[in-house]
């Protein structure tokens, strides 16, 4: 079975001022990838006039475009605007499920979503006390039993979980530690783990590190922008 080349980048954080620039990063995308992953915070505020600006720069690419929404995408309250905008320009978006491409015969299926915090084990938010921390606890349990349900039920040849949030704390190396409870949770990192994945790739932690290991052993790779300094990730699979 031929290799996948998975091309993967996060926070892109567009808007009007970019219009244009991200385009011709895209230019020869087909000669060094199968499919290109966007990994979340692909606007600043979240406003429909940035969303365009995305949608502009990734349509009509010669490989499929497959993406979830960042923390940034919902700051507007416009998440499901912004989605369904994204696929009408035939971009796929993960909303806690997934998605099987056929890469001449491979069957690729990517499953995923935004993600959420809480934290590391044993440093992490647990679902006790006020209503407001069984909230934010309960948004990241209810989000890792949903990806674990998608990869349970998934059917490919290869598997890679698309992500805005870190599943693990080595891809954060460079962030506070004060802030590591809101870049991810192990939670998503467990799910996967339990059902298994060849790659797992996420955006939101700027300032961190590229490549980390879930605690199964599973290869993870932080494709915020800023981490990578080039225009996208490749990874072989
Ligand atoms: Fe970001
Ligand atoms: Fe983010």
């Amino acid at each position: 079975m031929r290799q996948l080349r998975i091309a993967a980048v996060g926070d892109v954080h567009l808007d009007e001022r970019l219009r244009g620039s991200y385009r011709k990063r895209l230019d020869d995308v087909e000669q060094h990838a199968d499919v290109l992953l966007l990994a979340g915070d692909l606007t600043r505020h979240g406003t429909l006039e940035e969303a365009a600006v995305v949608t502009d720069e990734f349509r009509d690419l010669p490989v499929p475009v497959v993406a979830v929404l960042g923390n940034h995408d919902h700051h507007s309250d416009r998440p499901a605007e912004i989605a369904a905008m994204l696929s009408d320009a035939g971009i796929t978006v993960l909303h806690d499920d997934a998605t099987v491409l056929d890469i001449d015969g491979v069957r690729l299926g990517v499953a995923g979503g935004k993600g959420f915090g809480g934290g590391y084990a044993g440093k992490c938010a647990s679902d006790f006390g006020e209503p407001e921390i069984k909230a934010f606890v309960g948004h990241t349990k209810r989000i890792a039993e949903r990806w674990r349900v998608a990869l349970k039920e998934l059917q490919a040849d290869r598997r890679v979980v698309l992500s805005h949030y870190s599943p693990v704390k080595d891809t954060l190396a460079g962030e506070p530690l004060e802030i590591y409870p809101f870049l991810g949770s192990y939670l998503l990192a467990e799910a996967v783990d339990a059902e298994g994945a060849d790659l797992i790739v996420h955006g939101h932690a700027h300032a961190g590190t590229e490549k980390g290991v879930t605690p199964g052993g599973i290869r993870v790779r932080n494709v915020a922008l800023p981490v990578l300094g080039r225009a996208y990730g490749v990874y072989c699979l």
